[in-house]
């Protein structure tokens, strides 16, 4: 069934986990430059306000113990698990992390959570090293799950995340007016990272790769990153820097054409020239915008999410009954609802 269970809180079943992931990881982030460690531990130094939602960490811990659950694990047994399931939700919290220090760089973003971006505290160069030190610390933690096919995963991830970036990047105008490309680039830049480390929780469970456990839980990933995207893309249009601690109507200004978009082409042929362009004469961007908002564009756009949110919980429902399933689905109602 699709109807929210508004008593299951995802969040709150991994609350401890989550209050002690900034400790952790700033235990990883030690050196001893000070605007190396200031700016790696930017987004995890306690009591900030610079967390972010802590998505991924929650869904490889719920991840993790349903799989565990699926394994049939002894307690002594998926509590050792468990151990790596955490380490692995912090490596992936660390990964993302170091993808958004270089993501604003390459944006030329000068915020990020309702605060300065790191390259503007810092410096560019620092900002660009602060990312490859997350990376390289990221990689101990990852070595030390002692799991070759997880660091093979993962590996795999950071080059999705990368060849995103370039697709993003770099696009013919023909690829520019593509639903195709743009979910194959969503799927890089998002989903990918949460499609792997869910794929890797799963193998931290002991499930063999290609089992049906492993096979389910990257496609949970994978689809709830695709809903996890496409709603941020809606919320480029409908939100505002209030709730969504950086500026909105970003993306057109960067030249991107999303799904609002591309749903409003079909209804608004003037959003084509707009597009092929990038958005790039004035008042295209508020002129996309009027057309975007007189097309079914916003709706057909949540509908897409929907689609995905609805097969991420399909593929959760794969796993045996448990309550860390339940929240797994739960999240997926969470990320269709969300405003920030
Ligand atoms: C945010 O997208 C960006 C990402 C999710 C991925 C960025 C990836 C890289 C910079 C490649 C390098 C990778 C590593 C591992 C260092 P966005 O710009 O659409 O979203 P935003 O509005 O939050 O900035
Ligand atoms: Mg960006
Ligand atoms: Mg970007």
């Amino acid at each position: 069934s699709k109807d929210p269970s508004p008593d299951v809180n995802p969040f709150g079943m991994v609350a401890a986990e989550l209050s002690t992931l900034n400790g952790e990881v700033c235990a990883q982030l030690e050196g001893k430059d000070d605007d190396l460690v200031g700016s790696a531990q930017h987004f995890f130094g306690a009591g900030n306000t610079r967390e972010g939602k802590r998505v991924r960490p929650v869904i490889v811990c719920l991840m993790g113990q349903a799989a565990s659950l699926a394994a049939g694990l002894s307690e002594e047994q998926a509590a050792a698990a468990y151990v790596k399931h955490r380490e692995l939700a912090a490596i992936t919290e660390m990964i993302h992390t170091a993808s958004l220090v270089h993501d604003d760089v390459l944006d030329g973003a000068d915020t990020r959570r309702g605060g300065s971006a790191v390259h503007k505290l810092f410096t560019t160069k620092a900002a660009v090293l602060s990312g490859d030190f997350l990376l390289a610390r990221a990689s101990i933690a990852l070595a030390k799950l002692a799991h070759p096919q997880v660091v093979k995963e993962m590996a795999k991830s950071l080059e999705a995340l990368v060849q995103g970036e370039i697709m993003q990047l770099q696009s013919t105008e023909e690829e520019r007016l593509s639903l195709e490309y743009y979910l194959t680039k969503s799927y890089c830049k998002t989903a990918s990272l949460m499609a792997f480390s869910c794929k890797s929780a799963a193998l931290l469970a002991s499930h063999p790769l290609e089992s049906s456990t492993v096979v389910a839980a990257e496609k949970f990933g994978y689809h709830f990153g695709l809903a996890f995207q496409v709603i941020d893309d809606l919320l480029d249009f409908t939100g505002t820097s209030d709730t969504l601690g950086k500026p909105g109507l970003q993306d057109m200004a960067l030249g991107l054409s999303t799904a609002p978009v591309l749903y409003g082409i079909e209804e608004q042929p003037e959003l084509k020239e707009l597009v092929a362009r990038k958005f790039g004469q004035p008042g295209d961007v508020h002129r996309a915008c009027e057309l975007v908002l007189a097309s079914k564009g916003l709706q057909r756009t949540k509908e897409l999410a929907n689609f995905h949110a609805q097969a991420a919980v399909d593929a959760c429902c794969s796993l045996p009954v448990s309550k860390q399933r339940d929240g797994l689905i739960q999240l997926c109602h969470v990320v269709l609802s969300r405003s920030s």
